[in-house]
């Protein structure tokens, strides 16, 4: 999808402009917006709305051909609710039955002139973004791995997006949400992969790919590797599958020499069998998902790195899978992590928190302004924030509420919400190993808290939150596929640290 922006007077520039189609909002009760009512030279669109024809309600359309004093082949009249100042759930329900129409429609080039400055509490920038990531989405094909492809996207390609003014920040919000947009591609297209492709070995090579594209710095640590480091938590996972374990560093030093970096870990189990303590069949392969973070930490920096932004940013992604064997780990086995705490794995099923540690563990040596670790650690989280909002956990101290603020505050702007969790001492408790440190399971209440508590233990040297992502990296059943979150939170995010 091509997208530009382009500043229109809502008089006659709007109605002279050729283009295959133009698609402007109306609203119930018979009222049109501004850009419907340029349009609108002979009485035509008033008549269509008068005709019952569309009834304004949120994602109602109907195509005009032909409107007299119009240069566009055809207008799209778009329902946008009965509100002029528009929901954000109005405009993104409009914004998606346009994307529908345009899929189908006959023209190559359209005009989308909607009120982008009157959606109630948000910014043009987050209308410019829900467009085109909702086009991109619209053109997305998941049949990387079909003989027949599926039908290709065939309908409008070329979108313009009529702004009141077109100025160098409104280009810069544009190619900023067609950054965020490709970013989602990368990590829902890593994320679809079967997990016999996508294996940690494969997410190096995209890790390796990325870095020369974009220019960031790459090392890959290999098993041995991670020997030297003491990675024994990270390892005790690693060592059930015949695929090599991969740590994964990015680096795009786009900030100052001497500023500290903002360090994103991801989970890369690129297939989680539960191992010894094995998962029941039924949907067990959807577990292909649970490098659902480190994709995200790859797609967001496809994301900054596209944007170029002033940022020092680095990328861990610790990549195993958790199969059962005759190497793998047993329930009641204890390991010593990278820093010298001992865990007793009492269920072999909780291994992203053993694979996580380790890299936070890692993550120490880069002095980091803050760190944010992304997986899909447990199903309890969708148990308890469902689809909506990715999960959220930091200490409860003045550095970290500020830190969950941002987190908050960039989910909020980037139409990708997060919803805080509490942790603490009390939970933490229920972590208590009689022959370990720390067991890598809780006593039963709160999973999703008791594994933010074991992550919590690996970062008392820098300011740390936590993104569970289990119920927001994709969706099951017949709409079955990544969703590309929680990139545009993470990159609204780093956007904002600059
Ligand atoms: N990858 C899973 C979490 C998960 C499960 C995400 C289902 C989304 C859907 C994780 O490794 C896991 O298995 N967690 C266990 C933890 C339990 C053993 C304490 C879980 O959530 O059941
Ligand atoms: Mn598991
Ligand atoms: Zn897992």
């Amino acid at each position: 999808m091509d997208f530009s922006i382009k500043a229109f007077d809502t008089k006659n520039t709007l109605a002279a402009a050729k283009s295959g189609c133009v698609a402007v909002a109306v609203f119930e009760n018979k009222k049109l917006s501004q850009a419907a009512k340029a349009l609108d030279q002979t009485g035509e669109i008033t008549a269509a709305l008068k005709s019952g024809d569309i009834t304004g309600k949120a994602g109602s359309t109907l195509l005009l051909r032909g409107v007299a004093g119009v240069s566009a082949a055809r207008v799209l009249l778009v329902g946008m609710g009965a509100d002029e100042v528009v929901s954000e759930k109005n405009f993104v329900t409009a914004v998606n039955a346009t994307l529908k129409a345009f899929a189908s429609l006959g023209a190559a080039d359209a005009i989308i002139a909607f009120p982008t400055t009157e959606v109630k509490e948000r910014t043009p920038e987050w209308a410019l973004q829900t467009l085109v990531v909702a086009a991109n989405e619209a053109e997305f094909r998941s049949d990387a791995q079909k003989s027949k492809k599926e039908p290709a996207y065939s309908g409008v390609r070329k979108i313009t997006v009529a702004v009141p003014l077109a100025n160098t920040q409104t280009k810069a919000s544009l190619a900023q949400a067609i950054a965020i947009a490709n970013g989602m591609k990368l990590t829902k297209e890593l994320g679809n992969l079967s997990p016999n492709v996508c294996t940690p070995t494969y997410l190096a090579n995209v890790a390796r790919k990325l870095a020369d594209d974009f220019g960031f710095e790459i090392e890959v640590l290999e098993r041995k590797q991670l020997e030297a480091l003491k990675m024994g938590s990270f390892l005790a996972v690693a060592k059930g599958s015949e695929e090599a374990p991969k740590f994964i560093v990015l680096k795009h030093m786009g900030g100052g020499k001497k500023d500290a970096p903002t360090v994103l870990v991801g989970k890369g189990i690129t297939f989680d069998t539960g191992g010894i303590s094995i998962k029941a069949g039924p949907g067990m392969d959807e577990m292909k998902y649970d490098m659902c973070g480190a994709g995200s930490v790859l797609g967001t920096f496809r994301a900054i790195g596209e944007m170029g932004l002033k940022l020092n940013v680095i990328g861990i992604v610790a990549a195993c899978e958790n199969m059962p064997s005759g190497r793998a780990t047993k329930p009641g086995d204890i390991v010593t992590s990278m820093n010298g705490l001992t865990i007793e794995i009492l269920n072999t099923d909780a291994e992203g928190r053993l694979i996580l540690c380790d890299a936070l563990t890692y993550a120490e040596r880069f002095k980091p302004a803050a760190v944010v670790d992304i997986a899909t650690l447990t199903g309890a989280c969708v148990i308890s924030l469902g689809h909506h909002n990715s999960g959220l956990f930091t200490r409860h101290d003045a550095a970290h509420d500020a830190l969950a603020e941002e987190l908050l505050q960039a989910g909020k702007e980037a139409g990708d919400g997060a919803w805080r969790l509490p942790i603490g001492e009390q939970y933490n408790e229920q972590l208590k190993s009689n022959f370990a440190d720390l067991a890598n399971i809780g006593t039963p209440g709160g999973a999703s808290i008791t594994a933010a508590c074991f992550l919590e233990n690996f970062t008392r040297n820098y300011t740390w939150a936590h993104l569970d992502i289990a119920g927001t990296a994709w969706k099951s059943g017949a709409q079955k596929g990544a969703t590309g979150r929680p990139v545009p939170l993470l990159t609204t995010f780093l956007m904002n640290r600059v």
